[in-house]
């Protein structure tokens, strides 16, 4: 059965990969990012999309939005919390307004979408809602204190919502991406909250794209309640689990760039 499909972050990196492979699959897609643009051309791609700019951190937005969806399509089969910033920042070098903008879009833009979208799926009792971790999300990482703080917090969010949902058809899925080939590290903040402009080594070495979208279309598809997709870097979240003295030998040890 086609979809209503809801990405944030739809304009670039994995939610534009998301986007373009779940439209192939002639689902109707509603593109969110801030910057219209961007979405508009990748909506040339997709037969069925809308749209809809959304800058997450905003509440009036999200509600403005959310308004939007339902009255144009009544329903929303799949939410994907996609939209997220990194950081290149040693935390004492970061400013507190800066990391407060990390926390509001990657921690609240997130949850404050999918509170006001849940109502719509609890009335038909159906759906799925799909939040961004990372595998910072399952242990720290130096640079990355804020980011990995509000991947963190995304677990604690979304594994409580999932226990309240247990009794419903309404599905939650966690997404932890290791290193995937984006523009990510381009993206990423530093302290004083300018883009790091620079496409780190990491990211270079990391899995492509399309490939990690493919996958996290195949979990949701399954109803996962949590996914893993990178390269060895994913062996860390298992280290850091049963062996966390080890985790950190190695993790002092990783280039974090
Ligand atoms: N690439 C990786 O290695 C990796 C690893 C782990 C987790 N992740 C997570 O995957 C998600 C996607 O990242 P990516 O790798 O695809 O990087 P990306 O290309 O930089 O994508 C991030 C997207 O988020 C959007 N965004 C940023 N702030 C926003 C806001 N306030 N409101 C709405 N949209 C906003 C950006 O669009 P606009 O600027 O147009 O708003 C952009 O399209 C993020 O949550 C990230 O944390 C990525």
């Amino acid at each position: 059965m086609k979809k209503i499909i809801w990405i944030t972050g739809a304009g670039s990196g994995i939610g534009k990969a998301l986007a373009i492979a779940y439209g192939k699959q002639g689902n109707t897609i509603i593109l969110s990012g801030r910057k219209k643009e961007q979405l508009e051309e990748i909506s040339t791609y997709i037969d069925h999309s809308f749209v809809l700019p959304l800058d997450v951190s905003q509440e009036d937005q999200i509600t403005k939005a959310t308004q939007t969806v339902e009255k144009k399509y009544n329903h929303i089969d799949v939410l994907i919390n996609n939209a997220g910033i990194s950081q290149r920042s040693l935390t004492h070098e970061i400013t507190n307004d800066v990391g407060r903008t990390l926390m509001e879009v990657n921690f609240f833009g997130s949850i404050h979408l999918t509170k006001a979208v849940l109502p719509i799926m609890m009335k038909v009792n159906r759906g799925t809602i799909v939040a961004m971790s990372s595998a910072a999300g399952k242990f720290g990482f130096p640079l990355r204190s804020y980011y990995s703080a509000s991947k963190h917090a995304i677990h604690g969010f979304y594994e409580s919502l999932s226990l309240e949902l247990k009794d419903t058809n309404i599905k939650v899925t966690v997404v932890c991406p290791g290193r995937i080939q984006t523009d990510i590290s381009k993206n990423a903040l530093n302290g004083e909250g300018q883009t790091h402009d620079k496409m780190d080594q990491g990211q270079l070495n990391g899995i492509p794209v399309d490939q990690c979208a493919n996958q996290i279309i195949r979990g949701i598809a399954k109803s996962k309640s949590e996914i893993y997709i990178g390269g060895k870097e994913i062996i860390l979240i298992y280290i850091k689990r049963f062996f966390p003295a080890l985790f950190r030998f190695i993790a002092q040890r990783v280039d974090p760039e």
